[in-house]
């Protein structure tokens, strides 16, 4: 008998590929309703917050789980613009990381924080007090878009550019990036989308770090994982794909045959599908309104593309319901704003690490260690072992 077959009365439960439409957890940070186009965070229509308010507000939100007074907003938004320095030793060490990748790379990020996370201390959470692991999750959050536009720059072959504590979350960011403050139009589209990314039901990295969280590991551990779970073009890594393919489309008569022939190919459209939502994003939505709003010349040829995509899903892959996603009009808007092409999806993880960490606080409150099984398709165990195979002595 083998060793699965022996198991039987104790067959698990076969969840779906990719866990569709299976609950993993319950959750009161934020939840994605995909047939009626609307995500919320803690309840408030994510939108309304993205087009009304600041990151700090939604931070704030996530974080201490409300939205903040003004008194709150202010005291919250200098706390976090004081923690934007980056720990001792770690400046010594980006000028070699940033070295190692291209300009925008999430694999320096991801180095990068990690090191940052050592620096300030982090250590599995069982071993130290809430209140350590609450202002880590804080600092780390405050330094990451530091992290990210230093890093840029350097491999960029320019002088990285100092935080400033009396600018905003998103106008400090653009600062970084471009070593000027930002005009306040270009302040204001970054910071929808940054408002838009914050958070997300249970995506790939934000189950990623409740999974890593879950072990007892530190911070650190759980912010890295979750940077190389975005960075695959299936999640975080699209829309600086959306603008490759864009590109290759070149012109709007082009626009019909070029997709076409990618749906006909098997390619993945970037931009386009969403595991829940199964009509508009909200978030392409908005993102389309504020791509029109700072007249972008690259607005009218992407409605052509999106409208031509749209159509040919619907033809190509009936039944599917596969409209243009987040990422489609996020890097419209991210290069309007002057961000350039590479930063698209280091600009989302400076959003999403609020996500996961107040993820990953939610875990950490009520525990219990993800531990999923598997259903073995291997070989019939236990096997012989062949004639070749001779063990070493012991
Ligand atoms: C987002 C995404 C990963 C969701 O994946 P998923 O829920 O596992 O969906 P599936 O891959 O099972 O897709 C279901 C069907 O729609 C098709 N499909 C999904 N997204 C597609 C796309 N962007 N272009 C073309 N076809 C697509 C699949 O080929 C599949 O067709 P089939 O039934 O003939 O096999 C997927 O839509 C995708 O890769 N999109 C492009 C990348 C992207 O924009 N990512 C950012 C997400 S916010």
């Amino acid at each position: 008998m083998s060793a699965a077959s022996a198991d039987v009365a104790n067959a698990p439960y076969e969840a779906p590929a990719g866990l569709a439409g299976v609950s993993v957890a319950r959750t009161e940070v934020s939840d994605v309703l995909g047939r009626q186009g609307f995500y919320h965070y803690r309840g408030y229509n994510a939108v309304d917050i993205a087009r009304r308010g600041r990151v700090e507000d939604a931070w704030h939100l996530l974080l201490r789980g409300d939205l903040p007074t003004p008194q709150q907003r202010a005291d919250f938004a200098r706390e976090t613009a004081e923690l934007r320095d980056l720990p001792a030793g770690v400046s010594e060490l980006l000028p070699a990381i940033a070295r190692l990748s291209p300009p925008g790379s999430l694999a320096s990020l991801r180095t990068a924080i990690s090191v940052a996370a050592q620096a300030i201390g982090c250590k599995p959470w069982t071993d130290q007090s809430e209140a350590e692991t609450a202002e880590q999750a804080l600092r780390l959050s405050a330094i990451m878009p530091v992290l990210a536009a230093q890093l840029f720059r350097l491999a960029s072959g320019q002088q990285p550019v100092q935080p400033r504590a009396d600018l905003g979350y998103s106008e400090n960011y653009l600062y970084m990036i471009t070593g000027a403050v930002p005009a306040d139009r270009a302040r204001y589209a970054v910071e929808r989308y940054l408002m838009l990314t914050i958070d997300h039901g249970f995506n790939n990295s934000t189950f990623t770090s409740r999974v890593i969280a879950s072990s007892g590991a530190d911070l650190g551990a759980v912010v890295t994982g979750a940077l190389g779970a975005l960075s695959g073009p299936f999640h975080g890594g699209a829309p600086a794909r959306v603008f490759d393919m864009l590109d290759a489309i070149g012109t709007p008569d082009n626009a019909e045959s070029w997709l076409r022939h990618a749906i006909e190919h098997g390619d993945k459209l970037m931009g386009f599908g969403h595991r829940i939502y199964k009509t508009i994003d909200p978030r392409s939505a908005l993102l389309h309104e504020v791509a029109r709003e700072l007249h972008s010349e690259r607005v009218a040829f992407s409605e052509v593309v999106e409208k031509t995509a749209v159509q040919l899903l619907a033809e190509l892959k009936p039944g599917r319901e596969l409209y243009a996603n987040v990422e489609f009009y996020a890097g419209v808007v991210l290069e309007a704003a002057g961000l350039p092409r590479e930063m698209f999806t280091a600009t989302f993880a400076c959003s999403r690490i609020i996500g996961w960490m107040a993820n990953a606080a939610e875990q950490i409150s009520d525990n219990r260690i993800f531990r999923p099984l598997a259903n073995y398709q291997g070989p019939t165990a236990p096997r012989e072992f062949p004639e070749f195979w001779r063990p070493t002595e012991p």
